[in-house]
């Protein structure tokens, strides 16, 4: 099969690779040159596990390239996938399909021949509908489906996660495009891969319904976390205890600073927006993104407390920024809220990430970084685990609470327990455990 791939992003590029390591011969196209100029160079333009060694076995192999030029890539492609961004639209919360749309504007200023056409980005139902008419319309005298198939990988895993997905959901009635989506994925249907076929604009429903069911999850163990530490109950036992029944199942049910990332927060935003559209409200989810985000600057609340009342001036050794470990991405990251409300409380900041220092540097005005997690302990009143990153599961804290001025340590992530921070001199919270 040939393959284009429109958008070289987390998902974009990590579908590509995958799909060429299936054997496919793969084109990932995107309109960021500094991104194709690094990719053509061995550069990985994200931080994502495996994935440089992928991407170099398939260019080697001559199944994987990287253009800017969009016409030449969909030339003779038998699929074309749209994998761009679509972020929250500024100001009301709605999905910006700019981009989608702009990419299905230039797809159709191309193709000369018949070709399926796949949104794997998270659109909102109707999108497949809406890039259908507009090909239709550029395009009457071309064989074309427009079909459904998202994604569900996650980052820092995601190589994994698309090699052996739960399941993949294909939106088209189409015969041919059904037949056109069972080539590509052979590979995963030959591993029993479970694929549910469905009509495209419950595809892309079942996409926000997952997230924000995921999302839901979270939340509502935070909010027993709450209660844990009010009771005096352990929160990761509630998760256990709970967790195995498998009619709920022991996955995300990891009490923390509340969710964050590129998806989560968009797209139960979006999902609200096409809900409300439809005058159908959805209180459920719509309590859920107001109690995630008030629980981020309630992390900030957890820090300042455990500096005690002469907080201002003090200062807070920050371990992790991106949302989660293994991945350098900061989009909506829960230490974002939680610097700007120590900030706003007279505290200093230092910071140590292992891959996200670069991109949060612009974006954290007077927080000073550190070289590692000794480092920016050095000085300082309190620790702050805000991602769990495996550097910070087996810190020596002896040596971590020897620099410090006052050895206070918030774990928001739960890596440590109350008596072994305690034997290294710590004053110590966590999240949920109130016992
Ligand atoms: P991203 O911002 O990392 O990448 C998008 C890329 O598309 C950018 O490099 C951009 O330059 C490029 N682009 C935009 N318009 C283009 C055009 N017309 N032609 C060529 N390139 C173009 O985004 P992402 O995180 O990969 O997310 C992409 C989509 O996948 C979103 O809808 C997201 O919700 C969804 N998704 C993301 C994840 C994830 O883990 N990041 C997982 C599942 C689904
Ligand atoms: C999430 C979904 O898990 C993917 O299935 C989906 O494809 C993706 O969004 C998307 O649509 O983009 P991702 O955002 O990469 O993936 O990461 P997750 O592992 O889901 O974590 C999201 C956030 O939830 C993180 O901030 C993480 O710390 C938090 N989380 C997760 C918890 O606080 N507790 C948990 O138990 C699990």
């Amino acid at each position: 099969m040939k393959i284009t791939m429109i958008g070289a992003g987390y998902v974009g590029l990590v579908s590509g690779a995958c799909f060429s390591d299936f054997g496919h011969v793969v084109t990932c196209v995107d309109k960021d040159p500094a991104k194709i100029t690094a990719l053509e160079n061995g550069k990985m333009p994200i931080f994502e596990p495996g994935l440089e060694a992928l991407v170099a076995k398939n260019v080697a192999a001559g199944r994987l390239s990287f253009t800017t030029e969009l016409a030449s890539a969909v030339a003779g492609a038998d699929a074309i996938f749209i994998a761009v961004g679509t972020p929250s639209r500024r100001g009301d919360g709605h999905a910006d399909l700019t981009y989608v749309y702009a990419a299905t504007r230039e797809i159709a200023a191309s193709i000369s021949g018949p070709v399926v056409i796949v949104t794997k980005s998270t659109v909102p139902v109707g999108t497949g509908d809406r890039v259908e008419d507009i090909i239709r319309e550029l395009c009457p005298d071309i064989r074309i489906e427009v079909v459904s198939n998202p994604e569900f990988l996650r980052e820092g895993a995601a190589i994994g996660d698309f090699k052996r997905p739960d399941r993949i959901v294909v939106g088209t009635e189409d015969e041919w495009a059904q037949g056109v989506m069972r080539d590509i994925y052979r590979p995963l249907f030959l591993n029993e891969a479970p694929v549910v076929f469905t009509s495209r604009r419950t595809s892309e429903l079942i996409k926000y319904a997952a997230n924000a069911f995921l999302a839901t999850k979270i939340t509502f163990i935070n909010e027993i976390a709450d209660l844990c530490e009010a009771v005096g109950a352990n929160v990761q036992d509630v998760s256990r205890g709970i967790g195995l029944d498998n009619r709920i199942g022991s996955k995300f049910l990891h009490a923390g600073p509340g969710y964050g990332g590129s998806c989560f927060p968009k797209d139960t935003l979006a999902l609200l927006k096409t809900a409300e559209d439809f005058n159908t409200p959805m209180r459920i989810v719509e309590a859920v993104t107001q109690v995630n985000d008030s629980r981020k600057r309630a992390m900030g609340r957890k820090i300042i407390q455990a500096l005690g009342d002469d907080h201002r001036g003090k200062t807070v050794a920050l371990l992790g920024l991106t949302f989660k470990p293994n991945t350098d991405d900061m989009r909506d990251a829960p230490s974002l809220a939680i610097i700007q409300s120590l900030k706003d409380a007279g505290i200093q900041i230092r910071a140590f990430d292992p891959e996200g220092m670069e991109i949060a540097g612009p974006l954290m005005e007077g927080v000073t970084f550190a070289t590692d997690a000794y480092d920016a302990a050095q000085g300082a009143d309190a620790v702050a685990l805000v991602t769990e990153w495996d550097v910070f599961r087996a810190l020596d804290l002896p040596r971590l609470a020897a620099g410090m001025n006052a050895p206070v340590m918030v774990d928001l992530r739960n890596i440590y327990s109350a008596q072994e921070a305690g034997r290294a001199g710590f004053t110590y919270t966590s999240v949920g455990r109130g016992t």
